[in-house]
């Protein structure tokens, strides 16, 4: 890391905006450009001479703007981590303009390094249930009442993760939105003679926001479209 920051643009500046803001410094950023709803209407503040300058890109928007907002910043060239969830049926269309216009992004349901060490402890315990048909499987998760996509990203990247370590049959999801909480994850194995039940939860969002600035970091000299979970463990 250089002494001089590398200037980073919020997409986004809600409650993990705010807080990425708060320690872009220890990670060697300066926050150069804050976009909102207010100065961000459909895309109008994804301009080139708000960009000049502008090493990275985060985006903590909505689900509703993201995938618009990242075509826009390929085609600017700026490399982009994208932590907003609900919008991966639209990543088909991110990727084509990414690839034309040889930009970078990187996204994570969950940028934090714990629920991503978590999907491995869920992949081991798929892999070793998958044959033994007596154990049923189910999910919970809950999240703060603000929170908008049901279930959450991270709860469908744990169902990915349980296919690909060969679990496939049903999986009960339940999913709560009220308070405060930052994120509960839990899987379970129930079967005649025990439970087996391993969950995550995040204390705070800082472990989303430091996780969120390493990526930042690591596109920066990258090209193409990368997900977390594949990538978190090459980070510094
Ligand atoms: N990957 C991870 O580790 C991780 C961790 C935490 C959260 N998340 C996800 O990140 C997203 C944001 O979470 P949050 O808690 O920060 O939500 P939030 O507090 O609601 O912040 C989102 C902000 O984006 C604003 N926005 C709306 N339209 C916009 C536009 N066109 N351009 C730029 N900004 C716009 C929203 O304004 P309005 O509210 O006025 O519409 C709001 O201020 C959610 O999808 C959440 O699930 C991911």
């Amino acid at each position: 890391m250089s002494d001089i920051p590398d200037k980073l643009a919020l997409v986004g500046y809600g409650r993990m905006g705010r807080l990425i803001e708060q320690l872009a410094p220890s990670h060697g950023f300066a926050v150069a450009l804050r976009l909102d709803e207010f100065n961000n209407p459909d895309g109008v503040g994804l301009t080139p001479e708000n960009f000049d300058g502008i090493n990275v890109a985060v985006d903590f928007s909505i689900p509703e703007v993201v995938a618009d907002n990242a075509v826009r910043l390929a085609e600017l060239g700026v490399p982009l981590a994208i932590g907003t969830t609900g919008w991966l049926d639209q990543l088909d269309r991110v990727r084509e303009a990414v690839e034309r216009n040889d930009s970078a992004v990187v996204y994570g349901a969950n940028f934090s390094i714990g629920v991503n060490a978590f999907y491995r402890v869920v992949e081991a315990a798929s892999k070793a249930l998958a044959a033994q048909r007596e154990y049923d499987a189910f999910m919970y998760e809950a999240h703060h009442k603000y929170k908008k996509d049901a279930p959450s990203g991270t709860a469908l990247r744990l169902l990915d993760a349980m296919r690909e370590a060969g679990y496939s049959r049903p999986v009960d999801v339940a999913t709560q939105r009220s308070g405060q909480f930052p994120g509960i994850h839990e899987i379970g194995f129930d079967s005649e003679a025990d439970t087996i039940r391993v969950s995550h939860a995040a204390r705070n969002r800082s472990g989303f926001a430091h996780g969120a600035l390493k990526a930042a970091r690591w596109i920066m000299d990258r090209k193409g479209v990368f997900e977390f979970s594949r990538i978190w463990d090459r980070l510094d």
